[in-house]
């Protein structure tokens, strides 16, 4: 695998070598198993296909400059994955057996972690689905969970540069007590055409508003949104948002710089007195945004207008690079070095 360009590699799908999986059937977890082929076999009835019983997590193994590979924030995914079962109705795995397997699985493909300089990292996605065949609506009793890994780029193409994103009233992706919470694959299917719209326009994402009102932020695409005003941090509250684990470690690095930290309603007129705006997720890890076109309002909000990322943007993207590649000590225990 000598031939691997890491600087080039965008965020997309790579065949690894090995992929981890589990099964829940007859009222229980098997044992992990390690697999080498990409496909699944399932029963036709089975209720991701019909009913969208489909959850998802995604986290990151860095490759530090002395060589050794670290985890981010795993327990965090498990627990989301935990919630989002609970969400849908889908076998809860054991937080223990979804740190085993994300262990394995990075250990078993190790060669595809990208070199520290590269800028390139490994992506691990945990898939867990129904395959028990049901006709009615019912939650599966059988169930699937599957982890691979793949070396990534940055998922906006610029990297860490900023991007335009735009609102679109007439999309919603989640609803105030629907399944926005959760990381579940119907909340992306819902997003596939206002990002599709968003990208034919020249922007890199949706900036949603609430679904109820559409007057408060939610989050944008496949991140949260944040916003720097003078010493604050400033990050929407919201039920139909994903509790992004990238927000949640930006806040506190914000607190731990001496920033005030605001996890509030975040109204849309409110844009126009902030200074700095970005996405932020595990993907995204922070893309700042250097403008905001309310397109059904015709609005504009300007964050940068020579499009490079705000000075607190910046520290904020360095520090938190700086621990998961093991720069900066651990201070916050969010590390888990692979032995
Ligand atoms: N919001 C959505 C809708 C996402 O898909 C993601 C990506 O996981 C995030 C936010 C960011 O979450 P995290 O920082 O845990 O990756
Ligand atoms: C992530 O950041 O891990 C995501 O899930 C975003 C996207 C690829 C769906």
């Amino acid at each position: 695998m000598n031939e691997i360009d890491w600087s080039k590699l965008s965020f997309g799908y790579m065949k690894a070598d090995y992929n981890v999986r589990c099964t829940f059937k007859d009222g229980k977890w098997g044992e992990l198993r390690v697999c080498d082929s990409e496909m699944v076999e399932m029963h036709m009835a089975a209720t991701v296909l019909h009913y969208g019983q489909a959850g998802f997590e995604g986290l990151k193994a860095f490759r530090g400059k002395d060589g050794k590979i670290r985890i981010f924030r795993m327990d965090e995914n498990g627990k989301r994955l935990i919630s989002t079962s609970k969400g849908i109705m889908m076998a809860e795995l054991p937080l223990e057996k979804f740190e085993e397997a994300v262990l394995k699985v990075v250990k078993l493909n190790e060669h595809l972690v990208p070199p520290y300089e590269s800028g390139a990292t490994l992506y691990i996605r945990p898939v867990l689905f129904g395959t028990g065949p049901q006709v009615g609506v019912k939650p599966a009793n059988e169930f699937e969970f599957i982890i691979f890994v793949m070396p990534v780029g940055p998922y906006f193409k610029e990297g860490f540069m900023t991007t335009p994103v735009c609102v679109l009233r007439h999309y919603d992706r989640a609803a105030p007590y629907g399944t926005g919470r959760y990381k579940v694959g119907g909340n992306y299917a819902a997003s596939l055409c206002a990002g599709e719209e968003a990208h034919a326009k020249g922007y890199s994402a949706v900036l949603y508003l609430d679904a109820r009102q559409k007057k408060y932020i939610d989050e944008c695409g496949p991140a949260n949104f944040f916003a720097i005003k003078g010493n604050k941090y400033i990050t929407p509250q919201s039920e139909s948002i994903l509790p992004s684990i990238t927000n949640k470690s930006l806040m506190t690095l914000a607190d731990d710089m001496g920033m005030e930290v605001e996890q509030r309603p975040v109204l849309e007129d409110e844009l126009n007195t902030f200074d700095e705006a970005g996405m932020c997720g595990t993907a995204a890890v922070i893309s700042p945004i250097s403008r905001i076109d309310d397109l059904d309002e015709n609005k504009t909000y300007t964050f940068s207008k020579d499009g490079k990322p705000g000075e607190v943007c910046t520290k904020l993207y360095k520090r938190l690079r700086a621990i998961q590649y093991g720069d900066e000590a651990d201070k916050f225990n969010w590390i888990t070095v692979v032995e």
